[in-house]
């Protein structure tokens, strides 16, 4: 939901012709789009210090380096979540160990045990279609074990666990501000932690190991090499009136989703994803389950067969959120030579056995919450998905 208000901010910077967040002190007459947004980041989700960065992959990654993650470290995630989560850890030569989710769709605390080795160093929750972990589980885990605990909190802005916001909680979290999140900078994402060090080093890391403490660009010294993921200030403009919206959405996913919910839960054979704290339920998905693969298969073909199929998701088929077909990360095909032991444990950790995974994410199919339906699309909406779950489970019980 665009307006007035992402208009007014982003022209004011272009008023001034800087465009870029750091320097140009005078010119920029006092407008700091990215510092601005940091703050309001920081007062509305309750973090210490936020970094914000060009996506939320480079926030994973900077998340990562910041804290020490690196060659030979293992990283526990999840096997559903968006290829950006493992893609940031092999950026930082950390290896990627997938292990299964249950029906929270998210990390399952006893696969995370199972998958602890010496090598361990970080547990990296992925809090799925605006939905949370079981975070006491996982900070136990980690306390336990002495690991670091970063939240993948991409999909899941303004949900929270036990009063907390998600991205909030852990040793650091991610979000992504990118087109397809509830609020978006176009392209964006910020680092979030209540540790100073962690922030000061995700300020240089994000752009090219500068210290950022004089006046003079030219004349910063660069205490680490770092790299080029600064945000500019035009999309920090977006972002900025996103953010003052962010509560609406919110309200209009709730709203929504609590509707859908009530419409789909007497239809024989659905249940839902177990939510660790379902008032913290950001509400950007309904994910619901069927009984078996053959009847969400079936359901997904009577949806595409009602032209009703947009915005109801079947991960399981999916290229993009699912172990079952990342080839590219099976077959570990990457342009440059990865090192050997690096790409051995990489396919070792890719190719095990995902049964547990496959037997929730088969019967899972999530409807995205739309925030512009009116009431009468929602009701149309939800009675059409209704319909065609029951034609499918009536059918199956013949
Ligand atoms: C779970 C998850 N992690 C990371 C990302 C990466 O965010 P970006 O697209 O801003 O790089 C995404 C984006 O969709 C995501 O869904």
């Amino acid at each position: 939901m665009f307006g007035d208000e992402e208009r007014k901010e982003v022209n004011e910077v272009l008023e001034t012709g800087i465009l870029m967040r750091y320097g140009f002190d005078g010119a920029r007459k006092g407008r700091w789009k990215a510092k601005e947004l940091e703050e309001a980041i920081n007062n509305k989700f309750g973090s210490k210090h936020a970094q914000l960065v060009c996506n939320g992959t480079a926030a994973l990654t900077t998340a990562l380096a910041t804290l020490g993650i690196g060659y030979g470290d293992e990283v526990i995630m999840p096997s559903f979540t968006f290829v950006a989560s493992f893609e940031a850890v092999l950026s930082v030569g950390a290896v990627p160990v997938l292990v299964d989710i249950d029906d929270t769709l998210t990390l399952s605390p006893d696969a995370v045990r199972d998958a602890i080795t010496d090598k361990t160093k970080c547990v990296m929750p992925v809090h799925m279609c605006g939905s949370m972990a079981d975070m006491e589980a996982l900070q136990a885990i980690c306390k336990e074990h002495k690991l670091l605990l970063i939240e993948d909190a991409c999909q899941s802005i303004g949900a929270s666990y036990k009063g907390k916001y998600l991205g909030t909680i852990g040793d650091a979290g991610a979000f992504s501000f990118d087109f397809v999140k509830t609020m978006t900078c176009a392209e964006g994402g910020v680092v979030m932690t209540n540790n100073a060090d962690v922030y000061t080093k995700s300020d240089g890391y994000s752009d090219h190991g500068h210290d950022h403490k004089g006046v003079d660009r030219g004349a910063d010294l660069h205490p680490f090499i770092g790299y080029n993921y600064r945000i500019s200030e035009l999309h920090a403009a977006v972002g900025l009136a996103q953010i003052k919206k962010l509560d609406k959405f919110l309200e209009i996913q709730k709203r929504n989703h609590a509707a859908l919910k009530v419409m789909l839960s007497d239809v024989p054979g659905v249940s839902f994803r177990r939510i660790p704290d379902p008032q913290g339920d950001s509400c950007t998905f309904l994910s619901w389950f069927l009984p078996s693969e053959e009847d969400a298969r079936a359901v997904v073909s009577e949806l595409k067969a009602k032209n009703i199929l947009a915005g109801n998701f079947y991960w399981f088929d999916n290229n993009w959120h699912y172990i079952r077909k990342w080839d590219h990360l099976k077959q570990s095909i990457t342009l440059n030579a990865l090192h050997p032991q690096l790409k051995q444990t990489v396919l070792h950790h890719a190719n095990k056995n995902f049964a547990a995974s496959d037997s929730v994410m088969s019967r899972c199919i999530s409807t995205l919450i739309n925030l512009s339906w009116t009431e009468q699309q929602l009701k149309e909406k939800g009675q059409a998905l209704a319909a065609a779950i029951k034609t499918v489970m009536v059918k199956e019980a013949v």
